[in-house]
């Protein structure tokens, strides 16, 4: 090795010692007389100093160097004199004194500073990520992942999962984006697909008899990018057999909670977490990603407002629509600017209108419409929203899918002014009886709302033939802070389930032979009753680390636009390599 010790772990014990050190030099700092060195490596920071009278040839040696420098020090600690500690870092109480310095190799000024987290364009920190990841905020994150993921690999070991890799190059596995395709040389004109999630291979693994496999697994979608979203990212992906849906939430929980608490050395809410049906979810949060980090739910008051002087009230629950309103603490005081910011946010989100009323410190109510109303009707009202003075009450009439959204979206954006979506702690709770199907207007057909694998619930497989769009399925999700880092499912088992669903969804059964044919064979050759999940390790070291965007997580991410602008990809390629694969580029006209 060409150093003794690990810079940043020197403390005062080693005074005394000769250690030999190698990193990069974080900052130089040059008193006239003595050099000061920063010296950094992955493990932290140490202070070197370089005096001319006892080491010329190093002192000489420190002026020349520059940041970024990779420099080898041998030298002494000792004890900082009195007064010149340095609280700031884990080494302060003490320094290296420079015997010899030998530059292992010049830098040439980076493009930005290394030392610090100062704010820096991100399309230029992509460019240069291998700078980028010097920086504290990358390494912290990037420890802070590989500590997430070894956790989890003794937790499961320890519950007596065995890891299984499953392939890259395979045939789609659809999760509802597009697939990545790979062209076949030795098969022209077929393709690969590359996996969306590893589904199909874990059931396969519990027809194979595994019990309990998981895979740390890439999977590849490509779709829409955004903050929480990126083309290639990793799941957790586990699957058990012989389980029921408890089995596995139960199991996931005591994960979270490990990782939460013990390793990102972080805090729930609430623990247990709270369960909530898909109905719950939506009823109260208007969302089935519900952040309960904060109250502020919707509150029904259909019923006090059906036969109210209020035209649009009464108009709505008469057409069998809702009205429900959320109670903003704090918010009585919004002027007419800030109230009518509020509606044209209900209006972006569907909603006719919205309709307010504040309840002032001495009491007084202002209003858009209680002019409308009498004076027992408003108590009644405010008393069912439990309005007390310095609220805002907030309320939209429309049908329920549509009021559920915009208060829901508002809920989100006046917790998040009113600073009550930050802090370190995190609430975690369990999303359960998701509707199975979606109603696909534009194709006039049923979507799996989770995937097509996924078991309804035993009680409402009779509704599979009568009112499909009533039943639900064997998902949970785990929501946590209003992101949802976790889904899964208990699966179908039964070949002929599978194919129900499958005609459902409106998959010819040719199709379905062609694309899924393994699978419905092989459920056929004494498959376990199984379920799992799948946590996204990108999205959920990006809520454990607090960061607001999952590229802050993943060492080489792509941009919005799917690109890495480091490497340049993607790129053309020599026509030769198209020709081997059979393919010719149709230029756009
Ligand atoms: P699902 O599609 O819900 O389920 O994905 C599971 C989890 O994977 C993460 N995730 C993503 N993370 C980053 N970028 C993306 N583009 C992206 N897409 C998904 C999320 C999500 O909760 N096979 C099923 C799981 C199962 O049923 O066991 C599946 O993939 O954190
Ligand atoms: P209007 O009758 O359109 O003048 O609206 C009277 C008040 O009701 C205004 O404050 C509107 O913003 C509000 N409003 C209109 N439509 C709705 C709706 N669907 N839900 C809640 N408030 C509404």
């Amino acid at each position: 090795m060409l150093k003794t010790h690990n810079c940043g772990e020197l403390r005062p014990a080693q005074a005394g010692e000769e250690v030999t050190l190698a990193g990069w030099v974080n900052r130089r700092r040059d008193h006239g007389g003595l050099v000061f060195l920063d010296l950094r490596d992955r493990s932290g920071l140490v202070q070197v100093v370089a005096n001319p009278k006892t080491a010329p040839e190093a002192h000489a040696t420190a002026q020349q160097v520059r940041s970024e420098y990779v420099v080898q020090v041998k030298g002494l600690v000792r004890s900082r004199p009195e007064g010149l500690e340095n609280p700031d870092i884990p080494t302060g109480e003490i320094e290296v004194v420079a015997q010899e310095l030998v530059v292992l190799n010049p830098a040439k000024t980076p493009p930005f500073y290394i030392y610090d987290d100062s704010p820096v364009d991100e399309a230029v920190r992509l460019r240069y990520r291998y700078l980028d990841l010097r920086r504290p905020r990358m390494q912290r994150n990037m420890m802070l992942r590989h500590r997430v993921v070894t956790a989890i690999r003794s937790f499961l070991d320890a519950r007596g999962f065995i890891e299984i890799e499953t392939p890259i190059l395979f045939k789609t596995t659809p999760e509802g984006a597009r697939d990545y395709l790979v062209p076949s040389r030795l098969h022209p004109g077929e393709f690969y697909a590359l996996p969306q999630s590893p589904q199909q291979l874990k059931q396969l693994l519990m027809v194979a008899g595994y019990e309990r496999y998981f895979q740390i697994a890439r999977c590849f979608r490509d779709e829409d990018q955004r903050g929480d979203r990126q083309p290639e990212f990793t799941q957790l992906d586990l699957e058990m057999s012989f389980v029921e849906r408890e089995d596995v939430m139960t199991l996931t929980e005591e994960l979270m909670i490990h990782l939460v608490e013990d390793v990102a050395d972080r805090t729930l809410l609430q623990n247990p977490f709270p369960r909530l049906t898909y109905q719950e979810a939506m009823s109260k949060y208007g969302t089935d990603r519900p952040d309960l980090r904060f109250g502020m739910t919707l509150i029904d008051v259909s019923d006090l407002v059906a036969g109210c002087g209020f035209r649009v009230f009464r108009d709505t629950v008469a057409g069998g629509g809702v009205v429900k309103g959320i109670r903003v603490p704090s918010c009585a005081a919004y002027s007419r600017r800030e109230t009518d910011e509020l509606i044209a946010m209900a209006r972006g989100e569907g909603a006719g209108g919205l309709a307010w009323l504040s309840v002032g410190q001495d009491g007084a109510i202002r209003s858009s419409f209680a002019k409308f109303l009498a004076d027992e009707d408003i108590t009644a009202l405010v008393g069912r929203m439990a309005g007390e003075a310095g609220d805002l009450l907030l309320f939209v009439a429309d049908k329920a899918s549509v009021t559920n959204r915009t208060l829901g979206a508002l809920r989100l954006v006046l917790g998040e002014r009113l600073g009550l979506r930050g802090g370190e702690a995190l609430a975690c709770c369990w999303v359960i009886d998701f509707p199975l199907f979606e109603w696909d207007e534009e194709r006039q057909r049923w979507d799996p709302s989770h995937h097509q694998f996924t078991s309804p619930r035993v009680e409402d497989l009779p509704l599979l033939d009568t009112d499909p769009g009533a039943a639900r399925g064997q998902q949970y999700d785990l929501v946590c802070n209003g992101a949802a880092p976790a889904g899964g499912s208990i699966r179908i088992h039964r070949r002929d389930v599978q194919e129900k669903i499958f005609d459902l969804i409106g998959l010819d059964r040719d199709v379905a032979q062609e694309r899924f044919g393994h699978l419905l064979r092989a459920f056929e050759y004494g498959t376990p009753p199984h379920g799992g999940i799948a946590p996204g390790i990108d999205r959920l070291v990006m809520l454990l680390a607090g960061e607001p965007n999952i590229r802050e997580v993943i060492a080489f991410p792509k941009t919005q636009q799917a690109a890495d602008l480091m490497a340049g990809a993607p790129s053309p390629v020599e026509p030769e390599q198209l020709e081997e694969l059979h393919i010719r580029i149709v230029e756009e006209t």
